[in-house]
């Protein structure tokens, strides 16, 4: 067993941390604010090569592997969740999916513009009827001719509305149920598919969250991904990667969380002495560190189980159920540790807690990573 990190993979740690300490962090509290998207972040990410780093280089990528993608999203999350998740969404829900049962002709088309972050992308899986029980979604896509027509649609996207490229699942066959949904390229600016609502949120701000509608939506036969009827399959093939990313990103929000409290609480004097010295606080920090290094151990194990190509599923749902309980409660103590000061806005940590919130909420609860993680022990 190896736990030093490779040199490729430090080398994109630390140009990840730069670009996230002098490109995103400076602005991360007033974009949170302003509920504001900066497209710009994106297009830097892309020139680093970040949005493809998972992808072979044929594909437009640079070829790394899967810690070094959970490395990178975890580092931006460090400082503003908003950004990890962008990064995450883009290259696991909708990258992933596209790499994995894409033709050739679909990777060129759709992933090599992604993974240079010349194209942003999307997945369009929950509905306003079916979050936790996705198998139950009502959006149709009928066959006409050498075309499909969608009919629906989706909540709770993420990048929605600055994406170009969204995969979505739509029911092609009613009576065969979670058997009878497919996937389907779709690009912005198709007719008939138009955003909806721009959610105001709790937290990640900066991250847009919106609806997409479809109304007789036209998509080419040759969009689909996969063959009619694989869609369920390879929606939950998609989440078991993305829930790893929300690990790396909780793991993040954890971490800079604790960072801003080990030095608020080295800086901090009451009764004579720091309280980070005084062991309510010193405590405190201890099981906030320990628990954050747990939960990034489980994330690499499952970010390195997929580079080896052995199963992640169950791993990955253990890394986002630890990591994201983890991250929720690690913000909270962060917030006690700096007191009146943890509560306004001008210091992060206030921010951290509200972005922790949704890691235990997004791709699958913390109670359906909870069944699928039982499903499978029962299963073995
Ligand atoms: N890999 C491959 N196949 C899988 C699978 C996986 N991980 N999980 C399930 N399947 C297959 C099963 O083997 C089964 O196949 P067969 O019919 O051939 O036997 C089929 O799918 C149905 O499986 P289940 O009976 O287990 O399905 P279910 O309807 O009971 O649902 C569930 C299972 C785990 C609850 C699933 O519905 C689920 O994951 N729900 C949560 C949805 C979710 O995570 N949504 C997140 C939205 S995306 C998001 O949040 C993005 C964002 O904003 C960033």
């Amino acid at each position: 067993m190896e736990f030093l990190l490779t040199e490729e993979q430090q080398m994109i740690r630390k140009m990840v941390r730069d670009f996230a300490e002098n490109e995103v962090a400076p602005t991360a509290a007033e974009r949170d604010e302003e509920e504001r998207f900066d497209r710009e972040i994106f297009d830097q990410m892309g020139e680093l090569g970040l949005t493809g780093i998972p992808w072979p280089e044929e594909y437009g990528g640079i070829g790394a592997d899967y810690l070094s993608y959970v490395i990178a999203v975890e580092e931006l999350s460090r400082v503003c969740g908003s950004t990890g998740v962008t990064l995450s969404a883009h290259i696991s829900l909708a990258g992933w999916p596209i790499y994995t049962f894409g033709t050739e002709e679909q990777k060129q088309k759709y992933l090599r513009p992604m993974a240079e972050g010349k194209k942003m992308g999307a997945y369009g899986l929950t509905e306003p009827g079916s979050g936790s029980d996705a198998a139950n979604m009502k959006t149709t896509a009928k066959r006409d001719g050498d075309d499909y027509i969608i009919d629906g649609s989706k909540i709770f996207i993420t990048n929605a509305g600055e994406a170009e490229i969204y995969v979505v699942f739509a029911v092609t066959t009613p009576e065969k149920k979670h058997k009878g949904v497919s996937a389907f390229i779709v690009e912005k600016g198709t007719p008939g598919f138009s955003m909806g609502k721009k959610e105001s949120k709790l937290g990640i701000r900066s991250s847009p969250t919106l609806g997409i509608n479809f109304d007789q939506c036209r998509v080419p036969a040759e969009n689909m991904l996969g063959n009619e009827g694989d869609g369920f399959k390879i929606a939950m093939m998609t989440l078991d990667g993305g829930r790893n990313g929300i690990a790396a990103q909780a793991v993040g929000i954890a971490q800079g969380a604790l960072d801003a409290s080990v030095n608020y609480a080295k800086e901090r004097k009451q009764f004579g002495k720091p309280i980070g010295v005084q062991q309510g606080i010193a405590f405190k920090l201890a099981d906030m560190a320990t628990k954050t290094e747990a939960s990034r151990l489980l994330t690499y194990q499952a970010a390195w189980r997929e580079s080896q190509g052995i199963s992640y599923g169950k791993e990955s749902a253990m890394s986002k159920l630890f990591a994201g309980d983890t991250a929720m409660e690690v913000t909270i103590e962060a917030v006690q540790v700096f007191g009146g000061y943890g509560y306004i806005k001008e210091y992060p940590v206030e921010r951290y807690m509200r972005d922790a919130k949704i890691t235990q909420i997004y791709e699958g609860t913390n109670e359906i990573q909870r069944l699928v993680i039982s499903k499978m022990l029962l299963a073995d």
